[in-house]
């Protein structure tokens, strides 16, 4: 099956076979690293992309349900104004990130700010339930969320 999607900005052509996860088309075809193979049961979080801008695990995904959709992976949010409020948001509240986990944790966090521009704590609890961190403090984490937004919407209405 021949699969069109906008990946990173750009229309790509795959031939796939349909069921194939979207995480090893990305990893392996686009050398995207950045998504990442954690329990690829949905469970962890780390091979979150955004999906028509809305987080999803990639490893759940076939690469069907793509066709002529918009795919963001980090490498592609890295390039957006919207990282570097939670990049500074993160930084500024301490909140720890990994290899394992910083792709979700970030993309949680923007898909959190696209929803709820004033996030509350119980929404960023709530949100990050898939993210499966143990090292990291939830204050800390609802701390940088909260950070982020504010950084968000101060620079998105002055
Ligand atoms: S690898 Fe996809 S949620 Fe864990
Ligand atoms: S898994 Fe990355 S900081 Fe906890």
């Amino acid at each position: 099956m021949i699969v069109k999607f906008t990946l990173n900005g750009s229309t790509v052509f795959i031939d796939a076979n349909p069921g194939e996860r979207l995480v090893h088309i990305l990893r392996r075809r686009y050398g995207l690293t950045g998504t990442r193979e954690g329990c690829l049961s949905g469970r962890c979080g780390s091979c979150t992309v955004l999906l028509n801008g809305s987080p999803v695990p990639s490893c759940v995904i076939p690469v069907f349900q793509v066709h002529d959709a918009e795919v963001t992976t980090i490498e592609g949010f890295m390039q957006e104004e919207d990282y570097r409020d939670i990049e500074e948001g993160f930084r500024s509240a301490g909140v720890t990130t990994c290899g394992f986990c910083d792709t979700g944790k970030i993309l949680t966090a923007h898909g959190i700010l696209n929803e709820h521009p004033r996030p509350t704590k119980e929404e960023i609890k709530e949100l990050f339930a898939g993210n499966l961190c143990r090292c990291t403090n939830v204050e800390e984490l609802v701390a940088g969320v909260k950070a982020a937004a504010a950084i968000r919407r101060k620079r998105r209405n002055g």
